[in-house]
């Protein structure tokens, strides 16, 4: 087997895939050089991530559903490489729910299983390619989908207008899903279809668009920390959409499958994501997670993460956008 995954990953190297840099960094930081690294040195990587990904399987065999980790275009760099490239976001504090002036959940029975991805609203898993712009993917999926729920047509809106116009974030050097949210909000700016201002994986001149320009820009959003109410927060993603999530996703530069069950922590926030559903029909209920690293990542590009108990911190930080 490990002749023929060392092939695979030799192709699967050269389209190097990213997450998010935080605020942490400094606008005027440039991306660390990882690329070009010897060849010893990737293979010394890989080495490690064998034996990584054997450690981690073997902890919990006999878990039902648990998740599984493998060769993955991350298997070249060593974690702390993953780490300081990709996962550079500090994470904000949310105001606990419920909070006094909480927008209003519906008090809806929950189903066992809920999926917008079922309702044709929720746009491709996209790649943010070496580009550390996970919030601006996980925010503008949001409003993509939230529009579609309002019964507009589902189309990709621009992600690299949020890259290069959302003041207070570093574009492909990071951004806290909070400012792009406050952005949005404050300035009323209507996102341009995908196709009018397209994703280039680097930073740019924000490009305006006059008023009359047609585009989707949001009436508000609400941040909560759904810790201990993970089933309020699946209420609110049937109420108001997908949600952006902040996790830690340190232990996901492994993740093929499964459900992710251990191996990250809350309170250790450093990457942008959106929840589209959950399913509770088996023994252990999940999350189902939509990720920026192109579909070929994890379960089509997405992860699914345990319910309950804060898993990776996925009910930390939790937004929804309203359009
Ligand atoms: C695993 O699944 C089986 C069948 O659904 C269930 O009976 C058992 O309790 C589960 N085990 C754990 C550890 O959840
Ligand atoms: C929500 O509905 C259930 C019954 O469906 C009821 O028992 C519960 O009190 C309601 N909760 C709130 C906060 O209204
Ligand atoms: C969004 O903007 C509206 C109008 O300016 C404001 O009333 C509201 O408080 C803002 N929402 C948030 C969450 O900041």
């Amino acid at each position: 087997m490990e002749p023929r995954a060392l092939r695979r990953l030799w192709l699967l190297c050269c389209c190097c895939c990213c997450c998010c840099w935080g605020r942490g960094a400094s606008s005027g930081a440039t991306f660390p050089r990882i690329w070009p690294r010897s060849r010893e040195r990737q293979a010394a990587a890989f080495r490690e991530s064998l034996n990584r990904h054997r450690y981690l399987n073997s902890l919990f065999p006999s878990e039902n559903s648990t998740a599984i980790y493998g060769i993955n275009q991350f298997s070249y760099l060593f974690p702390d490489e993953f780490k300081a490239v990709y996962l550079r976001s500090k994470p904000s504090r949310f105001p606990r729910y419920p909070a006094e002036a909480q927008t209003s959940i519906s008090n809806v029975s929950l189903p066992l299983r809920f999926d917008w991805r079922d309702k044709h609203v929720v746009t491709q898993v996209r790649n943010q390619q070496a580009c550390g712009g996970c919030w601006a993917f996980s925010v503008v999926g949001a409003v993509e989908s939230v529009y579609a729920i309002k019964g507009k047509p589902l189309e990709d809106l621009s992600v690299q207008q949020v890259i290069d116009c959302s003041y207070n974030n570093y574009g492909c050097n990071g951004g806290s899903v909070l400012d792009a949210l406050n952005w949005l909000n404050k300035t009323q700016v209507k996102l341009v279809q995908d196709s009018e201002y397209p994703f280039k994986a680097q930073n740019g001149l924000c490009h305006y668009f006059s008023d009359s320009h047609s585009g989707f820009s949001i009436k508000g959003y609400s941040a909560h920390d759904f810790s201990d109410h993970e089933d309020e927060m699946a209420k609110a993603l049937i109420t108001f959409g997908p949600l952006v999530v902040i996790v830690d996703a340190v232990s996901w530069q492994d993740y093929l499958g499964g459900i992710i069950q251990h191996h990250c922590s809350s309170g250790e926030a450093n990457h942008a994501v959106l929840i589209t559903g959950f399913d509770k029909t088996g023994s252990t209920p999940y999350w189902i997670v939509r990720n920026s690293w192109g579909i070929s990542w994890g379960v089509d590009g997405y992860a699914h993460v345990k319910m309950g108990g804060n898993i990776c911190g996925i009910a930390d930080s939790v937004s929804a956008v309203f359009v």
